[in-house]
């Protein structure tokens, strides 16, 4: 998945209620002094609630203290294994969720139309096969062909349109509209309330977390982090990650407004993001320490080093919050960190060109 606008409904634009802050919460960007925040995207009841719907389909994913990657690191570094799910990446959380939502409502409809450059992709027909409903997928030409498998084994419609992800959506957005199917957004707030349902499991886990590393695509997961740090009231920092070529989340992190870039060329394909959720980062202004920018090549050797320390295999996307974590090792030093290891869906020919030492070019 990766980024361009959203369409949100207008039950869905009542769930987001908007407070108008004095301060930038503990962001350190440069967000407007007065500005607003969007809070109650849930809370933690509707978190335990969408707990039981995730828990039907995923038991809760573990989370280890590799020690070979605390030496190499000088900290306490634990891993949550969001790659061990049953579509390899933590999508499918947000995917569950929204459908039961959706079901609930009746809003299937003749069914749904999604855009994707993968995870997500495989996330809404999983979820929705178990309810019956139908999913059409759009991706753009050159996507993985890996992913477009699985999200073909688990039951999606495949069109294959446009030379990149925002292509691809404004043709989701148009078949949707001919065949009268309703469009799944990349970043909506069930699909938040969903995918924060590993952070609840990562923070009840691992107590005192001085900081913890989450790449950013359109921002679910780094969404989910805050929300829930801020529902447990903990004082963990989160720090967003993204690549330096598709920094338009830093950018608009800096700027504190939207910032889009006109391309997102990396291999981590996850975090392709050129267009931002303003609601996402309305939420990332207030409540991220940071955002650290990674190359590709620091990405793949983030890759090679989950494959020696731990022999889990990351995509560039799932490795991109180690690359960051080995980028700021002095500064984390006898620290306890966290990094999201949130998928696993790697080309065998781009992982083999990885673990050769090769840095992937897209
Ligand atoms: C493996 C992986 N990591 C990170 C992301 C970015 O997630 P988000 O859109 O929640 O920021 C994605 C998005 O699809 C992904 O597949």
């Amino acid at each position: 998945m990766a980024g361009g606008g959203h369409r949100r409904s207008p039950k869905q634009a009542r769930v987001i209620i908007l407070i108008v802050r004095g301060t930038c919460g503990i962001g350190s960007g440069r967000c407007p002094a007065t500005r607003k925040r969007i809070r109650d995207v849930f809370d933690l009841n509707q978190l335990e609630a969408a707990t039981t719907i995730v828990r039907a389909a995923i038991p809760p994913t573990p989370q280890y203290a590799w020690p070979l990657l605390g030496k190499r690191i000088g900290a306490e570094v634990w891993v949550k294994h969001e790659n061990h799910t049953p579509t390899g990446a933590f999508k499918l959380r947000g995917g569950l969720v929204y459908l039961d939502h959706v079901v609930q409502l009746g809003d299937a409809g003749r069914g749904l139309i999604t855009a994707t450059r993968g995870n997500h992709g495989q996330s809404i027909p999983c979820a929705a096969a178990r309810h019956g409903v139908a999913v059409t997928v759009v991706v753009p030409n050159g996507n993985a062909v890996e992913k477009n498998a699985a999200m073909e084994a688990f039951g999606a419609r495949l069109v294959v349109y446009g030379s990149d992800f925002d292509e691809a959506r404004e043709e989701a957005e148009r078949l949707g509209d001919a065949e009268g199917l309703a469009m799944v957004p990349s970043f909506d707030s069930l699909l938040v309330r969903g995918v924060a349902t590993y952070a609840l499991e990562f923070f009840n886990a691992v107590k005192d977390l001085d900081t913890v590393y989450v790449p950013i695509g359109m921002g679910s997961g780094v969404c989910g982090l805050i929300t829930v740090r801020d529902l447990l009231g903990l004082e963990t920092k989160i720090v967003g990650v993204v690549s330096t070529k598709a920094p338009a989340y830093a950018l608009s992190y800096e700027a504190g407004h939207v910032v889009t870039t006109n391309s997102a060329r990396t291999f981590a394909d996850g975090v392709a993001c050129r267009v931002p959720s303003p609601d996402a980062l309305e939420i990332i202004c207030g409540g991220a320490a940071r955002i650290v920018q990674v190359s590709d090549d620091e990405v793949a050797e983030a890759m090679r080093v989950y494959h020696s320390d731990t022999h889990n295999m990351a995509e560039g996307a799932g490795a991109a919050p180690l690359a960051a974590l080995m980028q700021e090792r002095e500064r984390m030093q006898g620290k306890r960190v966290g990094v999201i290891l949130c998928g696993g869906n790697v080309d065998s020919a781009v992982y083999a060109a990885v673990l050769a030492g090769k840095t992937p070019s897209v």
